[in-house]
């Protein structure tokens, strides 16, 4: 199955995801895009580092699909001028054009369309000043593999974790993988993800990963954060 049957779904809080047909899963949690992301990766996970005022944010997303979390960080920049925000990710399918012309974010978030345009509309492999406080770079590469030559050691103050569920992509959420995530987190660092599976928390652990399991977004019980003290 190819790209060219992968189409958006609404999910219970009114906003879109998208279906894989590459994976045969959505991008977000039926219960709730825009909540799935505003709790997973914003609440229990930028929130933290918002509320110690630094003086700059290095964010550092695994698959950037629809650009919803990305978009979250852009509009958290324009409230917060005092911090420069670094924002890179990775993904190696990127969506056609028809279906990034179709998500309903911008009027569920109620911001112009032009905010998510200039994600989709960045240049792959550049990084790019969106505003003035507002950095951001995708690549269009496979992560982990390629990652090492991309991204520093220590680059990250927060990784946000969004592969699809280790039923799909189990390579994405084992020991290696995480081993590469703990060594692009800088010291204090935090990896964020809706994952909850005893594997997954258990693989964190054995790479040095201290564990926490906040609560899930609507529809689940827990959520999974990894830190590097
Ligand atoms: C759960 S979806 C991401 C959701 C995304 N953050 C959003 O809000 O739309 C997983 C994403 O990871 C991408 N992906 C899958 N395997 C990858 C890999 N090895 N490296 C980079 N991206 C990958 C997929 O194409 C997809 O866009």
């Amino acid at each position: 199955m190819g790209e060219g049957q992968t189409k958006i779904v609404l999910t219970a809080d009114g906003s879109h995801s998208v279906r894989s047909s590459r994976f045969g899963v959505d991008y977000h949690s039926v219960h709730g895009a825009v909540q799935e992301s505003q709790h997973v990766f914003i609440k229990m996970g930028l929130q933290f580092f918002l509320e110690k005022n630094p003086a700059q944010l290095r964010i550092l997303e695994m698959g950037f699909g629809t650009g919803l979390n990305a978009l979250l960080v852009s509009l958290i920049a324009e409230r917060r001028p005092d911090i420069q925000f670094f924002y890179q990710s990775f993904e190696q399918y990127p969506l056609s054009s028809e279906v990034i012309d179709g998500l309903n974010y911008p009027a569920v978030l109620q911001v112009p369309p032009s905010k998510l345009e200039s994600l989709h509309e960045a240049k792959w492999e550049e990084p790019t000043m969106l505003s003035d406080n507002f950095s951001f770079a995708k690549y269009q590469t496979e992560f982990p593999r390629k990652s090492t030559a991309l991204i520093a050691e220590e680059w990250a103050d927060i990784i946000f974790y969004d592969a699809f569920a280790p039923a799909s992509q189990p390579e994405l959420w084992g020991p290696e993988a995480m081993k590469e995530c703990y060594r692009l987190l800088s010291d204090g660092g935090q990896l964020v993800t809706y994952c909850a599976k005893g594997q997954f928390k258990r693989d964190l652990k054995s790479v040095g990963f201290r564990v926490e399991c906040p609560a899930g977004p609507p529809g689940k019980r827990e959520m999974t954060r990894g830190l590097k003290d």
